[in-house]
């Protein structure tokens, strides 16, 4: 069958399942979306036409593709009763959690009628979160600094309605920046899916017991959150902010060598590309591009990821274990040139992932599946008899 990748035995033991969504070749660097290079889908999609590909397999036609995003524009809203739901968590909670916790509510909402069977009824649910997620997260940042809910607008695009949500306030009117706004757009595309990552297969393990999508999903937004996967972009700026000078980069390179420090360098490595991760090379440019844009391109944060990117490139330790910039290294500096808080990073991928992990469940749910069960190797006790008097 054209273009049907083979892989050699030992790879097909340890696969954990088949899917037509993404292709990442780690030697290579090259990750496909439906069989199009994330580079390209980049530099000329949207956000919204990836999640349409994802979710289809197929790029829409233009009339798709305008049915498709006014679609999302009229789900944007949120039950006004999920407003209680953020009045119940503390204003200083991480926002993850409170995402954590509204998205899993949402099945209290939206679950009810669902029939799971029904493809129609699995796009209503993809319509449903792709278009409240940037509300959910908006309201996160909101209700963390004590200003009032912006609610979505329709005149907007999906990344100009985001960013108006999240820096929009009642007493004045809120004006796009096309810079900002395609920065962002740009983010949420580089981050809509990633084959068998962590919180995808957590998405699909959850998905195989017969869960609903959104607790699926907010499973997914729990496993993402951790500092070796999707908390890394929030550890990347808080290590860069700790460097604090390109003269202290070597000390960080020498603890990130020394094994008794488990120190690591956010932002670099990855378990499948033991090359460059497309997306980062992407991300690398967009940070100059927008921070040039901005009149930031001095930003010493910026400097310092360069100076710091180049010596690890040149390093024996870094070059030996294939070590290179992945896509959170860059992606920081981005959402920080937007004006965005590190505390709302991870947000923001989940935000964009949510696509790819629907797409994944979506993709589980119309074949057939059974339940996951991983095993393991016992390393416990031998049977042993309880003592008796
Ligand atoms: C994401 O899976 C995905 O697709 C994830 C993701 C997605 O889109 O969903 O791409 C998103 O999670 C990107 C990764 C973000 N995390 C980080 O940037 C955190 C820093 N990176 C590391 O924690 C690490 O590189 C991982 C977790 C990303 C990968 O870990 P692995 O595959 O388990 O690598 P490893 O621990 O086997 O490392 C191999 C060697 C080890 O040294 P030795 O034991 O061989 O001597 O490389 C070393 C590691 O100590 N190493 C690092 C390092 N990463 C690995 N040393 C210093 N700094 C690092 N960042």
């Amino acid at each position: 069958q054209e273009g049907v990748f083979t892989y050699d035995p030992g790879f097909v033991s340890t696969a954990a399942c088949e899917s037509a969504i993404t292709y990442i070749d780690g030697a290579n660097g090259v990750l496909l979306h439906r069989g199009y290079p994330i580079e390209q889908l980049a530099e000329h999609s949207d956000y919204l036409e990836v999640c349409y590909l994802l979710l289809h397999g197929e790029l829409p036609s233009a009339e798709e593709n305008q049915k498709f995003h006014d679609t999302i524009k009229n789900h944007t809203m949120l039950h006004d009763q999920m407003r209680n739901f953020f009045q119940g968590f503390r204003r200083d909670a991480h926002p993850m959690a409170i995402m954590c916790g509204v998205v899993g509510a949402l099945s209290a909402f939206y679950h009810g009628e669902m029939d799971v069977a029904s493809q129609e009824q699995r796009e209503i649910t993809a319509h449903r979160l792709i278009a409240k997620m940037p509300t959910i997260a908006a309201w996160c940042y909101k209700y963390a600094i004590g200003q009032p809910f912006i609610y979505p607008r329709n005149d907007l695009s999906y990344s100009e309605n985001f960013l108006q949500m999240m820096f929009g306030v009642p007493c004045e009117e809120y004006k796009p920046n096309p810079i900002l706004a395609k920065a962002m757009d740009k983010i949420f595309i580089l981050h809509a899916d990633h084959e068998q990552n962590a919180s995808t297969s957590t998405v699909r393990l959850a998905g195989s017991t017969g869960a609903n999508p959104y607790a699926c999903i907010a499973s997914g937004i729990a496993a993402l959150w951790g500092p070796a996967h999707g908390g890394a972009n929030e550890a990347v700026l808080d290590m860069l902010a700790e460097i604090g000078d390109e003269s202290n980069i070597e000390k960080f390179i020498a603890k990130a060598k020394d094994k008794d420090d488990p120190f690591r360098l956010m932002g670099f490595g990855h378990r499948v590309y033991k090359n460059f991760d497309p997306r980062a090379k992407v991300m690398a440019e967009t940070a100059h591009e927008v921070l040039t844009e901005l009149g930031l391109e001095n930003d010493p944060l910026l400097k310092i990821a360069q100076r710091l990117e180049k010596i690890a490139l040149e390093d024996e330790y870094f070059v030996k274990r294939k070590l290179y910039p992945n896509v959170d290294f860059y992606s920081g500096l981005i959402l920080k040139a937007i004006g965005i808080p590190t505390s709302m990073f991870t947000v923001i991928f989940a935000l964009s992932r949510t696509i790819g992990w629907f797409s994944h469940w979506n993709e589980m749910v119309s074949g057939d599946y059974r339940i996951g069960r991983p095993r393991q190797l016992y390393t416990g006790s031998d049977s042993r008899d309880y003592p008796t008097k």
